[in-house]
């Protein structure tokens, strides 16, 4: 098309944009439990080292390409080299998939948040989630079973998140940006101060942070330190990509990376402290010890755990919906910047408008999400399919995109270089290092190890055939749709047929 390219009015609006769709759904259910189960105090080291020699060098890579090539990822990955267009159609995939069901967590929040007045749940939370709530059906199957109460929040999570959508970089993403982080900034500061002052709180927080360091020996301990910081940053599934490319041309990047990767394990530092005071509570309303209610983490702590905390502790509503208030406007600047790159990369090959590209993507991924998992069976179907895009999607694209741009295409160079034009911290060879060595062996060991247990043990007790589809074929599928997706070519009307334009 013959119009310009979006853009965000400022870099601030992009940094917020950018710092939205970090913080989500892993900074406040995931952190806390894979700190606690990997070290406590001393996961710190393995996470800093993790951020520092592999996040954040990811993250200006993405920023690099989107930046360098003003494109959404396939049509980046395409201006940087002709073959490299399947790359970033892989991503876009991984997106299509993640959005389906990270909308469904949403709606059950939402639902939560109204459950925390009326405690629906009784004195039985879990009965409540998986009984009366989700309707969870006793075999692991596919089917279309509806479930009304998870039904309707759903679309309307779909219809907001559209929406916003439709309405533009500046004028729909970074406008729900400026509104929903301040908001979900101030519920979580007021949520965390509230759990510090429930009693039993200092002994969940000794818990979280009393200091393993045998842990330190252990590799497990290394690699989930590194997949919580990939998982939590965004990076290598292409949304960095399309955010940096509505950029304007003189931009700090790695000025502006730093903050957002900050303030994202920021975030989850205070997520850790807030979460673990409220467990804290709870062991000391069961006389129990910490390690005993502590859980797992996920899915059970929010909507099992928080609600059996919710209805013991003092101004428990409140509790609830700053809490499941959080979960939700965290998740849906998440979600958006997620949905946004496929609209982004539909609209760069079709060459079409917004508001055309938003419903010819939005429309058929809302019902896929809509049809397959408010119902009976949708709860295994989430648990599945979330572990496989995370394992074999994310963690593969990553490790793919770093060994092709490093030692396929040898862009390293040029992408730094280009980085360095307008940035105030400079990329060199340390650079380089982390992201052409220490991120693929790394990234390497941690797909191998995982493939293996997933082989050897299956997934959590799933029947086979349901895991080789929905986890093995889909993570498969994923791959063969992202090459059939780069065969089709790109329309005259296109941005690929255009020259990279200055803004
Ligand atoms: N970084 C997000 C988080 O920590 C992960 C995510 C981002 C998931 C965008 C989906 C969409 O939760
Ligand atoms: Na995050």
């Amino acid at each position: 098309s013959k119009h310009k390219r979006e853009t965000w009015s400022t870099r601030k609006v992009f940094i917020l944009a950018a710092i939205g769709s970090a913080v989500g759904l892993g900074n406040i259910w995931r952190f806390p439990y894979v700190a606690y189960e990997n070290g406590g105090g001393a996961f710190i080291i393995p996470y800093l080292v993790a951020l520092l020699f592999a996040g954040i060098p990811l993250l200006f890579l993405d920023y690099a390409v989107g930046h360098k090539f003003r494109g959404s990822a396939p049509l980046a990955y395409r201006r940087l080299h002709r073959r490299a267009e399947g790359l970033g159609w892989w991503q876009v995939a991984i997106c299509f998939v993640i959005a389906v069901y990270y909308a469904v967590i949403i709606a059950w929040a939402g639902m939560y948040m109204i459950f925390s007045f009326t405690e629906a749940w009784g004195d039985d939370p879990e009965g409540f989630f998986i009984g009366q709530f989700l309707q969870v059906s006793e075999n692991v199957n596919i089917g279309f079973d509806f479930v009304p109460g998870v039904l309707v929040p759903l679309v309307l999570v779909w219809a907001l998140v559209l929406f916003v959508l439709a309405a533009g970089v500046q004028k729909g993403i970074g406008r729900a940006n400026i509104i929903f982080l301040p908001l979900l900034l101030v519920m979580f500061l007021v949520l965390v101060v509230q759990a510090l002052f429930l009693p039993g709180a200092a002994d969940g927080l000794d818990a979280l942070f009393t200091p393993n360091w045998a842990a330190l020996a252990d590799t497990g301990v290394w690699a989930a330190a590194f997949g919580q910081i990939f998982f939590s940053l965004s990076v290598a599934f292409g949304i960095m990509v399309t955010y940096a490319s509505y950029l304007k041309r003189r931009t700090d990047l790695t000025g502006s990376g730093y903050v957002v990767a900050f303030s994202n394990s920021g975030f989850e530092i205070l997520a850790g402290i807030g979460v673990f005071a409220a467990v804290g509570f709870m062991a000391y309303s069961a006389g129990a010890p910490v390690n005993e209610v502590a859980g797992s983490g996920g899915i059970g702590l929010a909507f099992i755990a928080f609600p059996t905390i919710i209805s013991q502790a003092p101004l428990g509503a409140l509790l609830g919906v700053l809490f499941f208030g959080s979960l939700v406007f965290a998740g849906l600047t998440s979600l958006i910047s997620i949905v946004e790159v496929i609209i982004s990369a539909v609209q760069d090959k079709l060459g079409l408008r917004r508001v055309p590209a938003t419903m010819a993507v939005g429309l058929p991924m809302a019902l896929v999400s809509i049809l397959l998992f408010p119902t009976t069976t949708g709860l295994n179907l989430l648990d599945v399919t979330d572990a496989f895009v995370n394992n074999f999607g994310i963690m593969a694209a990553a490790f793919v995109a770093v060994l092709l741009l490093t030692y396929g295409f040898r862009a390293l160079p040029m992408l730094g270089g280009h980085v360095n034009e307008t940035s105030s911290i400079k990329l060199g060879r340390g650079w380089r290092i982390m992201v052409g060595i220490v991120a693929p062996v790394v990234l390497g060991y941690i797909l191998i190890n995982e493939l293996i247990a997933r082989i050897q043990e299956g997934y959590n007790e799933m029947p086979a055939w349901f895991v080789g589809v929905f986890g093995w074929g889909m993570a498969g599928a994923l791959i063969v749709i992202a090459f059939l997706l780069s065969l089709i070519p790109w329309s005259s009307r296109s941005a690929a047929t255009h020259p990279v334009l200055d803004a």
